[in-house]
This record gives structure tokens, sequence and C-alpha cells, in this order.
């Protein structure tokens, strides 16, 4: 079908494609749940079904015979094509759906990199995928006389269901193969006419009931959805535990990677007096719990007891689903990078007033140098109030509620002493703060702030997000001066270590501020290259976030291992940081990996914002955010390592810091600082 979508001309969509954007549901971002061997058999009856329409090839219920071996120019049709054109035996529709079924995740993979080329489909971090605006434009505002070709495949299946059009042969085929997955009633409300309606459809095109029939026959084949033998999951010794030099020193990604050489992917952890924990490492785990980890995992159960902690019922990070969906796409503007660079004047200006209050020739750790200089900055850009004052308790309450509450390394009754609820009072104040300033009087002709949106969805639903639920969100708002200061602190070590780059990251930094505070423009990739590069491999060899944790609700099968619904994991995405076969050297710190011809980065092996739906929603804010730090840092100050250190020392609970080891001199100042 060619597809005009106003100023925008796109390539006529493949029947594959339109069955994909069938299924996509606009309320989870994502598609219509088909578990995956139901899925990779339907999209490649998908693919048979394209191939036939442009005969190559035709189908009949009891075989497959090849018309027509010349190519069609698509790449996800050809290598279909030349593998049914290779064959010597003829064979029949459901012998090649499920030969083929293995391939579907790649062609699944390339039509929504075509779709999103084609910019019919957007794509959102964390892999959502919603309909471009446009298309639904021009879809509601098209004229229903033009006929289908230039419609959106839901209306014309909505018209052939419900209006009783007659559909063409290519629509009939998608419903045939949508009807089979089973998901029509989940589109559409379907009632008794309605789905007779579809049987009657589904019985229209020859070729459309050959493919639904073999895909169908392929769903119901339970023995080949699931390797029958699973491997029993190994136990990591104590000793292993023990005397692994890393996770002692506190280096959790290279620790985790020691332990995967030994044990393999999949490993799993016994304690005393708790549940046992399985671990998911390497860059095939990585890749699952990217692709698959939405149908299998959820958040809730380790994040309950920080939303009790907080006094919520539920928060953005506990919740999955469409109305996990629903919180990003509301929020997602808010922690834009462009709420940013809107107010770059601010960032500068809060940034220098900050550090104008540092002693030339002091030496500070560098929690108690970074933190503090963030905090500065993000409580004013995120929440629009100074929270310096109040800043180290609040971070105390929270560390403390993540490290009994998700890391389980204290008792819970430490979340009741004395010190706790001084913390929670100085918590809850700056939450009540955060309140009082966003009235919509005070909020006039102000910069729309990441309170101001959680604020908003709490007006338009107040039972999806109701007041009782506000005070963890603008809590965590806090933490990521945390998070981007202890960041800082581990990128300005490593420049430390390495004199070249910090005199290139010193050299980019007076470039930019040599007529002036730069404006957005100037802060382009190629004029920061250095800079965001030595983040980036700061990142790598020094996550802050080395891993996740999830809960198995419904039962899986990752690297031939079965997960049992209930199993608690961590899914330890910067394992594979320190991976020869993703990150060959992985102990050097090297920031030619993220350039070409080498662009190490490009797999899910580099995970440093963490993988899959509940991945980082700030990584572009907070990649430019640290970068300007890190050139402001090196652009005011000439600063050293207060002694040689052997090894970065850090702190890996529950996120990981530099510990009060690491320590920063402020050698010299090399450009005054205007406040
Ligand atoms: C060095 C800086 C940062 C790192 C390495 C980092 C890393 C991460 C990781 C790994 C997650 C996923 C957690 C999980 O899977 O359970 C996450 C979630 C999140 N991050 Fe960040 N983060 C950083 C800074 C920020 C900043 C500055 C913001 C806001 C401006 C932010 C906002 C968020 C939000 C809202 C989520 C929750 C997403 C969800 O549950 O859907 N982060 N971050």
């Amino acid at each position: 079908m060619a597809k005009s979508t106003g100023a925008l001309k796109t390539q006529p969509l493949t029947l594959t494609q339109e069955f994909i954007l069938m299924l996509l549901n606009e309320e989870t971002g994502y598609f219509h749940q088909v578990a995956g061997w139901n899925l990779n058999c339907a999209v490649v009856g998908a693919a048979l079904g394209e191939l036939s329409l442009r005969s190559r090839i035709d189908t009949d219920m009891e075989s497959l015979f090849l018309v027509d071996r010349t190519e069609t120019g698509n790449s996800a049709l050809d290598p279909i094509l030349k593998e049914i054109a290779d064959e010597p035996v003829q064979r029949n529709t459901q012998y090649w759906i499920e030969k083929l079924a293995p391939r579907a995740e790649s062609i699944l993979d390339s039509v929504l990199d075509n779709l999103v080329d084609q910019r019919i489909l957007e794509h959102h971090e964390g892999d959502f995928w919603t309909l471009a605006p446009s298309v639904w434009h021009t879809d509601q505002t098209s004229d229903s006389q033009e006929g289908a070709p230039g419609e959106f495949i839901k209306t014309r299946i909505n018209k052939a269901i419900f209006l009783n059009e007659i559909p063409d042969p290519r629509d009939i085929i998608i419903i045939c193969l949508v009807n089979t997955c089973d998901v029509l009633r989940f589109i559409f409300q379907l009632d008794e006419a309605a789905e007779k309606r579809i049987e009657f459809l589904c019985k229209m095109d020859l070729i459309g009931r050959a493919i639904a029939e073999a895909v169908g026959q392929s769903i119901v084949a339970p023995s080949l959805r699931r390797p029958s033998l699973t491997k029993p999951i190994p136990a990591v010794s104590l000793r292993d535990l023990v005397f692994n030099r890393e996770l002692r020193e506190g280096r959790l990604p290279a620790g985790f990677a020691n332990l995967a050489k030994k044990y393999g992917p999949v490993f799993e952890l016994r304690l005393p007096f708790r549940q046992n924990i399985i671990f998911l490492v390497g860059l095939k785990t990585n890749e699952w719990a990217q692709r698959m980890g939405r149908v299998f995992l959820r958040s809730k159960e380790y994040f309950e007891e920080v939303d009790r902690a907080y006094g919520v019922s539920r928060s953005m990070h506990s919740v999955d689903g469409a109305d996990h969906f629903r919180f990003r796409k509301s929020l997602k503007p808010a922690y834009s990078p462009k709420t940013l660079t809107n107010r770059l004047d601010d960032v500068y200006d809060l940034t220098r007033a900050h550090m104008a209050s540092w002693d030339v020739g002091s030496t500070m750790p560098a929690q108690v140098m970074l933190r503090p200089l963030l905090n500065a900055q993000s409580s004013p850009l995120l929440a629009s109030i100074d929270t310096q004052d109040e800043i180290v308790d609040a971070l105390k309450y929270k560390v403390r509620v993540l490290n009994v509450g998700i890391m389980k390394m204290m008792p819970r009754f430490m979340l009741k002493t004395p010190g706790m609820r001084r913390w929670a009072k100085v918590t809850q104040k700056i939450v009540d703060r955060m309140q009082s300033t966003h009235t919509a009087a005070q909020r006039v002709g102000m910069h729309e702030d990441v309170v101001d949106a959680y604020l908003a969805l709490h007006a338009t639903d107040p039972q999806f997000l109701p007041e009782s639920d506000l005070s963890l969100p603008l809590g965590a708002i806090l933490m990521t001066a945390m998070y981007m200061g202890d960041q800082v602190g581990f990128a300005l070590y490593w420049l430390l270590q390495n004199p070249e780059l910090y005199e290139r990251v010193t050299a980019e930094a007076d470039a930019l501020w040599a007529e002036g505070d730069p404006r957005e423009d100037d802060l382009s990739l190629d004029r920061i290259d250095v800079t965001h590069r030595v983040l980036m491999e700061a990142l790598r060899m020094s996550p802050i976030a080395p891993f996740s944790m999830r809960t198995v609700m419904n039962t899986c099968v990752v690297e031939g291992f079965e997960l049992p619904v209930g199993a608690q994991l961590v899914i330890a995405q910067t394992a594979t940081h320190y991976s020869e076969e993703v990150f060959p050297d992985p102990w050097t710190f090297d920031i030619e990996r993220y350039a070409p011809p080498r662009n190490e980065h490009l797999s899910r092996g580099y995970a440093p914002f963490g993988l899959g739906t509940h991945s980082c929603l700030g990584s572009r804010w907070a990649n430019l955010h640290m970068a300007i730090n890190l050139l402001m840092l090196t652009h005011h100050f000439k600063i050293e390592l207060a002694r040689p250190y052997k090894r970065l020392p850090m702190d890996p609970y529950p996120s990981q810091s530099p510990s009060n080891k690491l320590k920063f001199r402020l050698a010299e100042l090399r450009h005054e600082i205007r406040v």
C-alpha cells in the first residue's frame, strides 16, 4: 500500500509491515502480545504472503511452489525467497513457516527500523513504539472516498469487518494472520456478527487461508516452542564469591564478568535467610532482557519496599505495561535535554556560583565536591527550588531506603532509627516545598520542569497519579545530583589518570568558552567529541548503576536455563563492559572504542543506562549535563588527584560511587569565575 502522509511520501508498505502496524498497541507503546513462537510463525506467514502477492511463490492448502526466483529488492524478503528457490524438494507452507520462524526476529527488527525510517512509527527510549503523529493526523483527516491505498491498515480492516466493505487480498491475509494470533478481539470490540464476518473473510482468499492455517498448525506444535530439556542453574560457591577480588573491592561489573567466565551466562547465588538470586550476565542475556524483559519480568517486587518507605502505593519504577508507558510518555518532554538547553544561562550561572565557593588549593573527596555541585544545578533545573542545605540528609534517607529495600544489605529496623526519622522529615519538607512552589500562579512564564510534569499528570488524572503517590517521584528528583555527581567524579578520575586526554578536554572547554558562554549549537557532538567519549568510557569502566533487579512473572527460558515464576533476578547489564569479546582489552581506558570503525558501543553489550522498558529516561539529559560540568571544571581549574591511585576506590552500594578515599585537589584557578 502506498502511504502518503502530508508532505511525507513513503515507500509502499509490505504486508509484513502492515501486519506489525496492525498489532501495534498505542496504550502500551508495544504490540499486542502474541507469544514468541506464535509471533515468529505469523511474521514469516506475512513474509510468505508478500512473496505470494508479488508472484514469486504460490500456495494452496497442500503445497508451496516457486513461481519466479527474481529478487524483489526487499532485504527482508529476498533471503527467504532464495532459500525456497534453492530447496531441491517441494515443501508445504507449514514446513516453510516452521523452518523460517527462527529468522522472524531479524525480520521484525528490519521491519521496525524501516517503519521508523519512513517516519510511520516513532521509536522511544526503552523500546517503545508509537504511530508517528503525521500518520495519525493523515489517517484521521483523510477523505474516506479516496479509497483504501492511502489509509492506515487498522482503518481498512475496520471497514472490512464492520462496514462490510470488500477487502483486497492483502487485507484478507492480514485479517487471517491476526485472527490466527487471536488478537483481533483486543484491537476491536467484536460482537457475534463481527466474529461471523471475520470467519467469512478468512475463507475468502486461498493464499490467506493456506498461510493462516499453516501458521495455526505451527502454533499448536508445543514441542517446538521451548527446548524440552533445560539445564540446571549452577550455584556460585562461597569461595568464588569471597575470593573474587573485583567484587571485594566494589567493582561489580568486572566481578560479575569474572563469575560468568566460570559459571556461564546464568548462575545463582544461594544465601542463607533470603531468597536465591539468579544472575544474568553476558551479551546474549542483555539482548534477551532488552527484547523480552517486558513479557517475562516485572519491577513491582524489587521496588515495593522503596515505594512503602516513601508512603506511595506505586511509582514509575515499580509499574510495568500500559501504566508504565503512560508515565514515561507524560514525563518524557520534561526529562528531555531540551529542558536543559532551554536554560543554559541558568546552568552556567548556578555552576559558577557554586564553584566560586571553593578554595583554590583545597582538597576535597569526590563526593563532597561533586554531588553538591550537581545539586546546585539539578534542583533548580528539575524542581525550581534550591535544596543545598538539605541535600545531604535527603540523600542519606534515600541511600538507606535503597540499601534496606532493594539491596537487602541492612535489616528493616534500620528504616526506623532516629536518624532516619530526621532525614525522612527533611525529605518530606523538600517535597512539600516542591509542591507549594508549583501553583499555577507561581509558574506563569516559567519553563516547565519535572515537578510541573508530575503535577500535570496528577491534575489530569488524579486516580492514575494520586496526591498520595507524589512523594517518591518528587523525592527521587534529588537522586539525579548523586548519580551525575558520582559519575562526573569517575570521569574526572579517569581523565586525571590519562593526562593527554585531560589536555584535550581542557582544550575543548577553552575553545567553547573563548567567546563567552557556549550556546546550544556550540555544544554539538563534534565540538565536545573528546569530552563526550571520555564520559562514555567512564560510563563503561565505572558505571554508577551496574545492574537492575527484576522478578520473573512468566516462566521463561534464557540461554537454555528455565527461570521459574517468582525468581529474583539480577540483570548484570554492565558485566559485558568487561568482556573481551565486546570490548577488547577492557581494562584500558580507550576512547577510540567509540569512533568508527570500532564503534564498540553499538551492541547491547554497552548498557550504562540500563536495558528494556525501564532504561534511563534521563540518559540524554545526563550525558549533556555531565559533559557541561566536566568542561567547566577543566576550564576554570587545574585539578589534580590528591595522591596516586593504583585502582579507582569505589563503594558499590546502593549505586557505585567514589569512596571517600578518592580526593581531588584544586591546584590552580585557570579562568576567573565571574558570578
Ligand atoms: C550518570 C547518570 C545516570 C545513570 C548512569 C542512570 C542510569 C539509570 C539506569 C541504569 C536506570 C534503569 C534502572 C532499572 O532498570 O531499574 C535508570 C532509570 C531512570 N533514570 Fe537514570 N541514570 C542517570 C541519570 C539520570 C538523570 C539525570 C535523570 C533525570 C534527569 C534520570 C532519570 C531516570 C528515570 C526517570 C528512570 C526510571 C525509568 C523507568 O523506570 O522507566 N536518570 N537510570
